[in-house]
């Protein structure tokens, strides 16, 4: 054992008051997602396990611990929009991961506006600042590094569809601070928000 240092093995627990994992592997982007089920039925919510895994075409994707709506949403339409939360949104975000019966609109639950996308036919959030239009492209159970299959589903979407708000483009080029995005955290209410004063450059060697 390195002296100074905390070691578990998962399997056998972390022997510390609160998991540190997700607080570890953060502060991660939301993946703010609204779905809608074949009758229609508009779903919205919020995934920590979120990120973008490809530039072209660009790939988002998403992890559902449990077979959740959005997931079902989902595998049935082949579509969902994603969205950017963001400092003045974070009430609204966090309301519409309330456990509601499918048929539940969150956006009406989060008081947001639905808008008609222009490329699928899942509606996104009007108030977001940026939104993307994703299609399913490959959906994927999760299994441990033994082959058992866990209740964990991947969600991977090809961005077919991106709305920036204008006035986050300085010459053409996207602020990401400007936008005031905001980050999960570990425990049960820990965010971060980006700020440009967090900014510092570094360029790649060669
Ligand atoms: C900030 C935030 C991040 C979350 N991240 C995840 C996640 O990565 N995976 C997950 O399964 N649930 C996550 N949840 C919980 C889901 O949002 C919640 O279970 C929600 O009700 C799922 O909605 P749905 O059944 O309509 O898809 C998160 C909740 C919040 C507030």
């Amino acid at each position: 054992m390195r002296d100074g240092f905390h070691f578990y093995e998962p399997h056998q627990g972390h022997g510390l008051p609160h998991d540190p994992f997700n607080a570890i592997v953060g502060p991660r982007p939301i993946g703010w997602v609204s779905s809608q089920d074949r009758d229609g039925h508009l779903n919205l919510a919020p995934y920590s396990f979120f990120n973008a895994f490809n530039y072209t075409p660009p790939i988002v994707g998403f992890s559902s611990i449990g077979y959740k709506d959005s997931v079902r949403n989902i595998a049935a339409t082949g579509e969902f929009c994603w969205h950017l939360a963001t400092r003045p949104l974070a009430e609204q975000m966090n309301a519409s991961c309330a456990a509601v019966a499918p048929e539940v609109d969150e956006f009406a639950l989060a008081g947001l506006t639905p808008r008609t996308s222009q490329v699928v036919d899942v509606q996104h959030v009007a108030e977001a600042r940026v939104a993307f239009e994703c299609r399913l492209s490959q959906l994927i159970q999760l299994h441990s590094a033994a082959g058992e299959s866990l209740e964990t589903w991947l969600v991977m979407g090809e961005v077919v569809g991106v709305h920036i708000d204008q006035s986050l483009l300085h010459d053409g080029v996207y602020q990401t601070a400007e936008a005031r995005p905001i980050l999960r955290g570990g425990g049960p209410a820990d965010y971060f928000e980006v700020s440009a004063e967090q900014n510092f450059k570094m360029a790649r060697p060669g």
